[in-house]
């Protein structure tokens, strides 16, 4: 079988150099926060040039202390896509916010275009999605936003190695979240996510409010929650941070050849359109025949998912909660899309074989 995804491959390459980091950690008993913590937040500060990086226990709580950071909650509109994990939209919801959902271009992202009319003086933020990994026009959507004193907080659960110019994306807005769920490009063993931030303020804010509000062993300054990183994730994930480049080099190639191969049938290649800096979480490609597609590859054992089938507006969540809305291309999308295997354990015989299948399903469907 070629798989989606490799969470359980990667998590048995590493199993002896995690066992042995967590061994440690059992004598230590630093099980709350601790070194581990503190070496994976200045692990992912680094990579973010500097700014600061607050371990939570996940990507969803990392976009909710960011909004509660920035004060935002009841009466506030904040605008972010369809075309994402629920999360996205659950973490306003949780928040007390009011979602508001913007279209996607072609190549799934939000712009400023789909943005700048449904911006008005209740917004009060706006979370554009890296979604796939890839990256998106930051800086329009800034210069929009700023304007208008809307805050920016960036969606990067898929985009750890995602980069702008050369630079890990996440550090322009005002807060970003990432997630380490164990299906992310570095994920953990369990749930994980960082809340970054160049604002000295909003992260104090979530590591006070991570951890009870408490400012000190026993004392607490504002009601808060539970979201710790757990020190056995952040064990885990310290190894798997040293081999990311590595991993997100071998997705690069995989996408070249898709790029290569793919670019002269009708399925086509990713819908990111091949700019610079995406990490390809995703490589996901677009069918008229998505489902025939997806089950002819199944007969040969090519494992492919469907990120998502279900956009927010259609799910019932939203329609029990708030009004029916039309987003022309997120519908569209959500009826084409297909994501192909594209990851570090895939062989080139497995990644030829996912194209000259695509072919022959291209030559079938043909005749
Ligand atoms: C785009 C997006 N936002 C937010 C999240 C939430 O992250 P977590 O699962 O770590 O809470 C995810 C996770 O899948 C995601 O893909």
């Amino acid at each position: 079988m070629i798989k989606c995804n490799n969470v359980q491959e990667q998590a048995q390459d590493l199993s002896s150099e995690i066992f042995e980091r967590w061994q440690a950690l059992l004598q230590s008993g630093e099980f709350i926060l601790g070194e581990e913590v503190l070496a994976f937040e200045a692990w992912m500060s680094e990579r973010c040039g500097g700014a600061h990086a607050v371990a939570l226990n996940s990507g969803t709580d990392a976009l909710f202390l960011a909004l509660r950071a920035l004060d935002i909650g009841p009466g506030d509109e904040v605008i972010t896509c369809a075309n994402t994990f629920v999360a996205t939209v659950g973490a306003i919801v949780a928040a007390g916010a009011r979602p508001i959902l913007a279209d996607v271009g072609d190549d799934e992202l939000m712009n400023v275009d789909t943005i700048a009319p449904l911006l008005n003086e209740r917004t009060k933020a706006v979370i554009p999605v890296y979604l796939r990994g890839r990256p998106l026009n930051i800086d329009a959507i800034l210069d929009l936003c700023r304007a208008r004193a809307v805050a920016v907080i960036e969606d990067c659960a898929q985009a750890i190695g995602t980069t702008l110019d050369g630079q890990q994306v996440g550090t322009r807005g005002d807060a970003s979240a990432f997630s380490m769920h164990p299906l992310k490009t570095l994920g953990g063993l369990g749930d994980g996510g960082m809340l970054v931030t160049r604002n000295p303020k909003i992260a104090e804010y979530a590591r006070i409010a991570r951890n009870h509000g408490l400012e000190t062993r026993n004392e607490s300054v504002r009601f808060g929650i539970n979201s710790r990183l757990d020190s056995l994730q952040a064990a885990a994930l310290n190894v798997k941070a040293q081999y990311l480049d590595q991993w997100l080099k071998r997705r690069v190639e995989i996408a070249a050849f898709y790029d290569d191969v793919l670019g002269t049938t009708r399925t086509g290649t990713d819908l990111g359109g091949g700019k610079p800096g995406n990490s390809y979480y995703h490589y996901v490609v677009q069918s008229q025949n998505r489902d025939r597609l997806q089950a002819f590859l199944a007969q040969y054992d090519v494992q492919t998912a469907i990120h998502y089938p279900l956009p927010i507006h259609w799910q019932k969540a939203w329609l029990s909660s708030q009004p029916r809305l039309v987003l022309a291309n997120t519908e569209r999308l959500s009826r084409q899309m297909l994501t192909l295997p594209c990851h570090h354990h895939l062989s080139d015989g497995e990644v030829e074989k996912v194209t000259t299948l695509i072919k022959q399903f291209e030559r079938t469907e043909g005749r």
